[in-house]
């Protein structure tokens, strides 16, 4: 029978008959339902950061369940589980006084933290400061605000109106932002959303000193900087949340997936004590929140996950085997499939294909990715590129196997 689950970017007249359950998860590895193992270089969607079947994190939502599964956090009411993992956030974050908002995942921390802006500046009796910028290529998930401000192309199309007052700048040069506030004014942005290091875009590393002149600019000019962590933070990039990589103190950092490495879906935007100071001293209400902001579960699979990731050192590991990790990806640089390497700044990397084989060959990447999957290797296909961003449990060994793998699985697609 056709399945009835329609998967999210999908091409689902390909999919529908031919989709690959993953049945269970241990350590860097999934199985299928031969119980045929399979190194996990995605980490699902850049998010397993501890991997799979930790007993810590799994008791943790058990325990969790069986006290209080679920309940509301508007108005007046708390629970223990969301009061830690605010602190334990809070603790952790670059900036002062920080204070955490909680959501159910990285769309809706995106949304948070571009209405937050807005009404900031609204609080402070700046009602005209409400443009929001992004970056080409960059990716902010699929909700309103996130398909406005998308910088890959063809994810802004077949919509209709998107959210107005929102504008994209180059990708890498920093000194586009001055240009757009001479143009439109500088008193009318609001705030830049920054990628450490842009991921579902196609791993593009930010150009030497991007981050901290983005912040330069947004300083002179009075606006707010939100670095998009939802992939780079939770040892990503070797640190809890990303621009610390950078010596960059930004205004305001959406998080999510490796923030409970996805056992339960969780998001949130940790927020400066200055932005957060209208709203904690001065009587003013952010009327916005998703029903599940501060879920317990979510919150105590948070908290055994960051217990976790801390315990095991593999916070730093982000850092530490980056270059192992790009060391494993340049051996696929003699390909003529591949016409540019990238990685080498956290624990993610993109082999990026030759463009006039891509055209001649629409679906080499697919294949490619097949060559892997029957090798035993999970790997991401992105616009023009494929990725890697594996478990911060990885081991040298298994990133030299990945790497050799690619090498089999490149020459194996182009005969
Ligand atoms: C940088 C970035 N921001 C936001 C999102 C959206 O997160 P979610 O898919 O949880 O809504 C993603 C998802 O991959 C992302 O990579």
């Amino acid at each position: 029978m056709a399945t009835s689950f329609w998967h999210p970017f999908a091409n689902m007249s390909d999919v529908k008959d031919k989709s690959f359950t993953v049945v269970r998860g241990e350590g860097n590895y999934v199985y299928d339902k031969e119980d045929r193992a399979y190194f996990d270089a995605t980490a699902s969607l850049w998010y397993a950061n501890a991997g799979y079947g930790r007993r810590e994190i799994i008791d943790a939502i058990k325990n969790q369940a069986e006290l209080l599964a679920c309940y509301s956090t508007f108005g007046d009411i708390t629970n223990e589980p969301a009061e830690e993992l605010a602190d334990f956030v809070a603790q952790r974050s670059p900036m002062e006084n920080s204070k955490v908002f909680f959501v159910s995942g990285g769309g809706d921390a995106i949304e948070t933290a571009a209405k937050l802006a807005r009404k900031y500046f609204h609080e402070l009796g700046q009602g005209d400061r409400t443009l929001i910028v992004s970056r080409k290529d960059s990716y902010h998930g699929t909700h309103g605000f996130g398909t406005s401000l998308a910088g890959i192309a063809p994810n802004r199309v077949g919509w209709g109106d998107l959210i107005s007052g929102v504008a994209l700048v180059d990708r890498d040069d920093p000194e586009d932002l001055v240009h757009l506030a001479n143009s439109v004014g500088s008193d009318k942005i609001a705030a830049i959303f920054v990628e450490p290091v842009i991921g579902a875009g196609g791993v593009h590393l930010p150009t030497e000193g991007y981050l901290e002149r983005i912040r330069e600019i947004t300083k002179e000019i009075g606006a707010l900087m939100i670095v998009d962590s939802v992939i780079c933070g939770f040892g990503r990039l070797g640190y809890w949340f990303g621009p610390e990589r950078f010596g960059v103190v930004p205004d305001m950092i959406t998080f999510a997936k490796g923030i409970t490495s996805g056992y339960v879906p969780l998001g949130g935007v940790v927020v400066s004590g200055e932005i957060a100071d209208p709203f904690f001293n001065k009587g003013a209400t952010f009327r916005h929140g998703p029903t599940y902001a501060g879920h317990p579960l979510a919150a105590a699979a948070g908290i055994a996950n960051c217990q976790f990731l801390e315990n095991e050192g593999l916070i730093a590991k982000g850092q530490e085997l980056e270059g192992k990790l790009k060391e494993a990806l340049d051996a696929s640089s003699d390909s003529p499939l591949i016409e540019e390497v990238r990685g080498g700044l956290g624990l993610l990397g993109a082999l990026e294909f030759d463009t006039d084989r891509r055209q001649s060959d629409p679906s080499i990447m697919a294949k490619v990715q097949m060559e892997m999957r029957s090798r035993g290797f999970l790997v991401r296909p992105l616009v023009s590129s494929i990725a890697v961003s594996p478990p911060l449990s990885v081991t040298e060994d298994e990133i030299e196997r990945l790497g050799n793998a690619f090498v089999d699985a490149l020459k194996a697609a182009d005969r």
